[in-house]
């Protein structure tokens, strides 16, 4: 018996958060290694540029603007990328936000609002999308797809003024644990990327007290997100854990 392939003749991505920081080197990567690309953020106006420039890798880059805070938005991005491309070989979801205060002082609402994109989008972003992911691995059983989420060392290791941040990290890290305990099976796999600092507009504010050279370099991250594409199906990888080297290694 004969399957029917469906969706685009090209391996296809999403990137959430792909007009800067670490979605931007990882789009850039999936991009030249032949991926056609849904990428979104807020701003439109900075996607479309990153649009434009991807794209001459050859690429078919399509801009979505969505704010992971609006339960809209994120349907609507993913029935976008659905009508486009029919097809979902990995799922990237770089969007996020942190805020730093101490437990004392630190005000609820944004508590709910890193909650809000870090974690509820994410887990409405993959429900809308788990058709198109369980057809596109059926569809490629060697590869099957790979869903990568954003998570960060502060959701291993607490991190002193970084409790609501660190728990909407351990949040999402347990959303791939669940994915792949729920659908791994039928080929689609996620893994949570756990880095300390990464030098980006996020951790501008941390400049002056460390070396923006002495972070974790986005390239790293996107090689990593890469390499992880490049697994067969049958290599499950819930979680990588990156540390900056030195004294400190289980601090952000
Ligand atoms: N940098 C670090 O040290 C570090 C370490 C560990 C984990 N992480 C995680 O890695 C991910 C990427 O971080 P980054 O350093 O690349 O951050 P960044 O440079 O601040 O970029 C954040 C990206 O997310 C988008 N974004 C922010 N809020 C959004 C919203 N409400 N709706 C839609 N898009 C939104 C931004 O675009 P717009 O502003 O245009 O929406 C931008 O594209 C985040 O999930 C972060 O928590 C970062």
């Amino acid at each position: 018996m004969s399957v029917r392939v469906t969706g685009s003749p090209r391996p296809v991505g999403l990137v959430t958060g792909a007009s800067r920081g670490i979605g931007l080197t990882i789009a850039r990567s999936l991009a030249a290694a032949g991926y056609d690309l849904t990428i979104s953020a807020r701003n439109a106006a900075g996607l479309a540029d990153v649009a434009a420039d991807l794209s001459t890798a050859g690429a078919v880059i399509r801009p979505h603007r969505a704010d992971m805070a609006v339960e809209q938005d994120v349907t609507d991005l993913a029935a976008a990328h659905v009508e486009a491309y029919d097809r979902l070989d990995v799922l990237v979801m770089s969007a996020g936000i942190g805020y730093a205060a101490p437990l004392d002082t630190a005000p609820l609402h944004r508590f709910d609002r890193q909650f809000a994109v870090n974690v509820r989008a994410p887990y409405v972003l993959v429900q809308a999308l788990l058709p198109v992911m369980r057809t596109t691995a059926r569809d490629h059983p060697a590869r099957g797809v790979k869903i990568i989420a954003l998570s960060s060392i502060t959701g291993v290791y607490a991190e002193p003024a970084l409790a609501a941040y660190g728990a909407t990290k351990a949040a999402l890290a347990s959303l791939c644990r669940s994915i792949n305990a729920e659908v791994s099976g039928a080929g689609v796999s996620a893994t949570a990327i756990c880095p300390g600092y990464v030098d980006t507009d996020m951790t501008a504010w941390m400049r002056e007290q460390l070396d923006p050279t002495s972070m974790i370099a986005t390239a790293d991250i996107a090689e990593l997100v890469m390499s992880v594409t490049r697994l067969s199906a049958h290599a499950v990888v819930p979680e990588i854990v990156v540390t900056r080297p030195g004294e400190q290694l289980h601090r952000a």
